[in-house]
């Protein structure tokens, strides 16, 4: 009856059936997962969110493949104001950043094709490679003691073996929290000069990034040496993953750019799922994004701030990984234990809930990952409990 691709493991695991029991129970759960940044104790100022939907202008239909031009101008604005400048014409309007993905990997690669993918990293690219028939391949982040890395040589092998269409860079990555250097990018454009791939680089967690980091951060939106593809949207740069607005950006050299943008085209086309009144009301938004984006940067450097404390006063059980930017942090700990019957006894015996490293991929045992969006009072009784310290 039903297609391969969804031959999925539907049932749930033993952590999300321990948290459904809690919940059934009544018990208060101190979440130190949250991620839902509108359940978050941010403040949304109603005339600007909800004062941007009256226009009459949304009485109006004007199906535009690329977006309305006005959204992505406001798009190419907010690009501008942190220093990339780019055309309107280069940029692409999508209901989410996932929609974003599967478009591109319409655009890239044919069934059987592989896509790379950074491990650690987001637990959603296996699903959106399943469902647009591509392989995922994995390419490693490296913890060298300092920083993250990338691991260069598996994205050269894996492109030796063939069928490679894209490299995908999460950029601050989630969960680690790195970004690719320079050095790194100098090295992965040559890679895909030589074996014709194109790079999306998901940058929705750019605008968070924490002191020190900046200086170092680049935005692939400026990347005109291979074909780059930067996706980002409301979801983080605004908090607002109901209003369902992402883009992307779209460069590289002039040729292949011109084709990817005509035929990208005929794909958002096909679809028009851009709603009008979310695309004028952009317009509004996207210059006040430091309305959220101070909130939301004190909230994480806040809670960031209180993890490194506790775990410089703490024996050396655990270790806070650094982290440049996002919404994450990452622990490493001798839990003594899998990770997974780590997480699901602190539930039970102490009502705290973490995600397990295994989520997203990690090569090793050991290691629990915290939102860092967590409203601080939780967050600083629900690390308190985790006596990994
Ligand atoms: C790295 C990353 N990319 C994309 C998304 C999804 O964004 P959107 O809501 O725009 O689909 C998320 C959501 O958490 C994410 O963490």
């Amino acid at each position: 009856m039903f297609s391969r691709r969804t031959n999925w493991e539907l049932s749930e695991n033993p952590l999300s059936l321990a948290l459904a029991g809690c919940k059934a129970k009544g018990l208060r759960v101190l979440d130190l997962t949250e991620s839902n940044p509108t359940r978050a104790g941010m403040e949304y100022p109603a005339e600007l969110f909800l004062g941007a939907f009256n226009n009459k202008e949304s009485l109006i239909y004007a199906p535009e493949p690329k977006g309305l031009l006005k959204a992505r101008q406001a798009v190419a604005g907010y690009f501008a104001a942190r220093g990339v400048v780019l055309s309107p014409e280069h940029l692409t309007l999508t209901a989410s950043t996932s929609e974003a993905y599967s478009f591109l990997f319409r655009l890239l690669a044919d069934p059987g094709d592989r896509v790379l993918l950074p491990a650690p990293s987001y637990p959603l690219f296996s699903y959106l490679a399943d469902i647009n028939d591509v392989e995922p391949a994995y390419y490693r982040l490296v913890f060298d003691g300092l920083q993250w890395r990338m691991d260069l040589d598996s994205i050269e092998k894996a492109a030796e073996a063939g069928k490679c269409k894209a490299v995908v860079l999460v950029s601050p990555n989630n969960p680690t929290g790195s970004f690719i250097s320079a050095v790194e990018l100098k090295r992965l454009n040559a890679l895909c000069v030589k074996y014709e791939m194109a790079i999306i680089s998901d940058e929705v967690f750019g605008d968070y990034l924490f002191e020190g980091a900046k200086d170092r951060y680049i935005s692939l939106a400026s990347n005109a040496e291979v074909l780059s593809f930067t996706l980002g949207g409301l979801s983080k740069a605004l908090a607002l993953p109901q209003m369902k607005l992402g883009w992307i950006a779209a460069n590289g050299p002039k040729d292949i750019l011109a084709d990817a943008l005509a035929r990208l085209e005929v794909i958002t086309d096909t679809f028009l799922s851009v709603n009008t009144p979310v695309q004028n009301a952009c317009v509004e938004w996207l210059p006040q994004a430091h309305v959220i984006q101070d909130q939301v940067m004190r909230r994480v450097t806040e809670n960031l701030a209180f993890l490194n404390a506790k775990a410089a006063a703490g024996n050396g059980g655990a270790y806070v990984y650094p982290v440049d930017g996002g919404w994450y942090a990452v622990l490493r700990a001798d839990l003594g234990m899998p990770e997974d019957e780590w997480a699901v006894r602190l539930l039970k015996e102490k009502g705290v809930y973490v995600h397990p490293g295994f989520y997203f991929d990690f090569e090793t045992e050991g290691h629990i990952v915290l939102s860092l969006f967590t409203p601080p009072d939780i967050f600083r009784q629900g690390v308190s409990l985790l006596s990994v310290f």
